[in-house]
């Protein structure tokens, strides 16, 4: 292993490299453990959880397309009490920085499930907030698309926890500045940029997944919507931190997502085609910098003149 020093800062959070998994794309515990070792990444992102378990969409669930990825899974899951049980010793013994995602149908679902995790799982490093799910009191409009909604969704959560809590921005919508703004206004700590893209895709005339509507078109296609958000984000929100996620799998998706203004990254469809894909992205991004003749992610990035995110003291941390 190269030695360079790719820590980054989210607020009071250290990251040892600014590498994560995202939501839903590298399970609930160490179900990979075979192919992935989650102590390298800077942070494993644990699939969406509610405070209830439940079975997902019907199957087909996953479209591999041309380019990138279709899917309607639908938030599958063992519940949280479950989840602490069973998978979150795994993770405490497996030595990883990790955080997790929680969902809801209702605001009190949300608080519940905070509330819950802040009690029963101390070494979570984050809450994430998926809040790209139907509210139910709301005529199933998405909760992501709703400044009000998420606005109370956080402070509910925030009344729950001390912990830091990060809100998922929906792309589907051109409220995502105003969404955005809610849930720093109710206390987020941070964003997360971006969840998946409504799309569709036909076979004879029917979609090829479960769920006749379509479902979330992830990879690389949607990188470029990713970096717009995330830099549109950065330019309005100088000192909050963002996690950029949307199609990245190369160290070059990495550096255009950090000099968007990212403070660090998280990589999903990327780890459908190799599980590995995020630890070896570390021992690559190390070798960039290193070969670049830095010796950290911070003067690396300095060079692309971007905005420096990764000291201990950066005004920005
Ligand atoms: C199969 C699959 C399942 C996902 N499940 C979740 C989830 O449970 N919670 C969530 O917030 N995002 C979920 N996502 C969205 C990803 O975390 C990520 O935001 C999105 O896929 C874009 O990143 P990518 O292009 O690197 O995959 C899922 C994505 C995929 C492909």
């Amino acid at each position: 292993m190269v030695d360079v020093d790719l820590g980054v800062c989210l607020g009071g959070l250290r990251l040892h490299n600014p590498i994560m998994t995202a939501a839903g794309t590298a399970g609930y515990g160490v179900e990979f453990a075979n192919a992935l070792d989650l102590s390298r990444l800077g942070a494993h992102v644990v699939k969406s959880l509610a405070i209830f378990a439940h079975p997902g969409n019907p199957a087909p669930r996953l479209a591999p397309l041309p380019v990138g990825m279709l899917n309607s899974v639908g938030l599958p899951g063992p519940g949280i009490e479950r989840w602490l049980n069973e998978y979150y010793p795994q993770l405490i013994s497996s030595g990883a920085t990790f955080a997790v995602s929680i969902w809801g149908r209702t605001i009190e679902d949300y608080a519940e499930a905070t509330r819950t995790l802040t009690q029963g799982a101390p070494q979570a490093a984050f809450i994430e907030l998926n809040v790209s799910c139907p509210n139910t009191e709301a005529g199933d409009r998405l909760f992501a698309h709703d400044p009000i909604a998420v606005s109370e969704i956080v402070s509910r959560c925030r009344q729950e926890t001390d912990r830091a809590l990060y809100v998922k921005l929906s792309p589907n919508t051109d409220r995502v500045s105003a969404v955005a703004k809610a849930a720093i206004e109710a206390g987020a700590d941070g964003l997360v940029a971006i969840n998946t893209v409504f799309g569709q895709w036909l076979y004879e005339g029917k979609s090829v997944l479960g769920t006749a509507r379509g479902g979330g078109l992830s990879g690389s296609q949607i990188h470029a919507i990713a970096l717009r958000i995330v830099s549109d984000l950065r330019s309005q929100f100088p000192s909050i931190p963002i996690i950029g996620v949307g199609g990245i799998s190369t160290v070059d998706g990495i550096v255009r997502m950090l000099t968007a203004g990212a403070n660090a990254v998280q990589i999903g469809t990327a780890s459908f085609v190799d599980p590995r894909r995020s630890q070896l992205l570390v021992q690559e991004l190390a070798l960039r910098v290193s070969t670049q003749g830095f010796n950290s992610l911070s003067s690396f990035l300095a060079g692309f003149g971007a905005v420096v995110r990764s000291g201990e003291d950066s005004e920005l941390a």
